[in-house]
């Protein structure tokens, strides 16, 4: 299949990318680079340059493109910035792509492969955290998440165009030629992994009166090489689906940093600081249903060999990108 992947210079799309060409796909990227690197697009996709938010551009590369799907992970991530800045979300995350909808229902491509999260069910009072508990966002990012979910359910009533939304939780760890390189980096594992690499100074663990039994957050880590299998299964699939995508394991905060170590041989200096507010103690992931639809499982169930991944990508890449 020829796929039109939006954000495939971003972290979680450039080793998509590399894995749909790995199983004989074609791939043209369109992304803004905004966030993403030039560098982090395989060579074998056609690299476009080019934002969501100007109708014209879009249209006019799924136009030449004509692409069978389309993977859509271009999008501003940053819970923080969000709660600051609400209408960049609400613009990039919602209107950008109901710019890409419309350019794909003009040319009759109808399969959509969507990056939701788990930021869409804010604090849920359940765990595991399967498809029938409630999605209660608590930031912008979140709700333009759980916004454009809802705008796909229409797009396939009118349009007839199937999605699967797939709602990650911790996207962590790298493939051999593709790692996590965010301008900004509010993500756990790399930032302790650049004290390990003697680029910070220390690793805040924000909260550690939370009940739990180490007292930090406890979060469910995916390898992106399973997600990227996911999205990959998820070609296949006729009717519209909402998956949610972790290994159903949790690893606290203090779990993460002595894990990385044990994997990097390096002490890691810790800040303890207050909880954040918002940052709920526990997000696991129920992800039977996947499982069960579309015959995904995760293969890289160990914290160990997912940090392992990320610290060797980030040895041989000690400045990331570079750019
Ligand atoms: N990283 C995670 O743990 C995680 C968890 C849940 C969901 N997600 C979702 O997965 C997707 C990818 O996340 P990531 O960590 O790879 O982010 P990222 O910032 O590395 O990648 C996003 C890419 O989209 C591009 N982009 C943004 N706005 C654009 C626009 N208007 N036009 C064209 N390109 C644009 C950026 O340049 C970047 O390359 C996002 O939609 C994010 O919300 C990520």
């Amino acid at each position: 299949m020829h796929i039109l992947v939006t954000g495939g210079a971003g972290y979680i799309g450039s080793v998509c990318v590399e894995q749909l060409l790995q199983t004989g796909h074609k791939v043209t990227v369109f992304d803004n680079l905004s966030e993403g690197h030039r560098s982090a697009v395989s060579p074998g996709a056609q690299l476009v340059i080019g934002d969501l938010q100007d109708r014209s551009a879009i249209s006019a590369a799924v136009a030449h493109a004509k692409p069978d799907a389309v993977m859509h992970f271009a999008a501003n991530a940053l819970v923080g910035e969000s709660m600051l800045n609400p209408s960049k979300y609400f613009r990039n995350n919602v209107a950008a792509g109901v710019n890409l909808l419309d350019a794909m229902v003009e040319n009759g491509v109808l399969k959509f492969i969507f990056s939701s999260t788990c930021a869409t069910f804010g604090l849920p009072d359940q765990l595991p955290i399967d498809e029938q508990t409630p999605q209660l966002p608590i930031n912008p990012y979140g709700e333009s998440k759980l916004i454009f979910e809802k705008i796909l359910r229409w797009y396939d009533e009118v349009h007839g165009l199937k999605f699967v939304a797939l709602r990650y939780f911790n996207a962590a760890g790298a493939s051999e030629c593709f790692g996590e390189d965010h301008r900004i980096e509010t993500h756990l594992i790399p930032n302790v992994l650049k004290v390990a690499l003697g680029q910070k100074s220390h690793v805040d663990i924000f909260g550690t009166d939370y009940p739990t039994p180490d007292g930090t957050c406890i979060r469910d880590y995916i390898h992106i090489l399973d997600l990227a299998q996911a999205h990959i299964l998820a070609l296949n699939s006729a009717q519209s689906a909402r998956y949610n995508l972790g290994t159903g394991g949790g690893t606290s905060v203090r779990e993460i940093i002595a894990c990385c170590e044990r994997v990097s041989g390096k002490p890691i200096r810790v800040v303890e600081s207050p909880r954040r507010p918002g940052d709920p103690a526990r997000l696991i992931a129920a992800s039977a249903k996947v499982q069960r639809e579309l015959g995904w499982s995760p293969r890289f169930q160990s914290i160990d060999a997912i940090v392992q991944s990320a610290w060797n990508w980030h040895v041989r890449h000690p400045n990331g990108y570079g750019d």
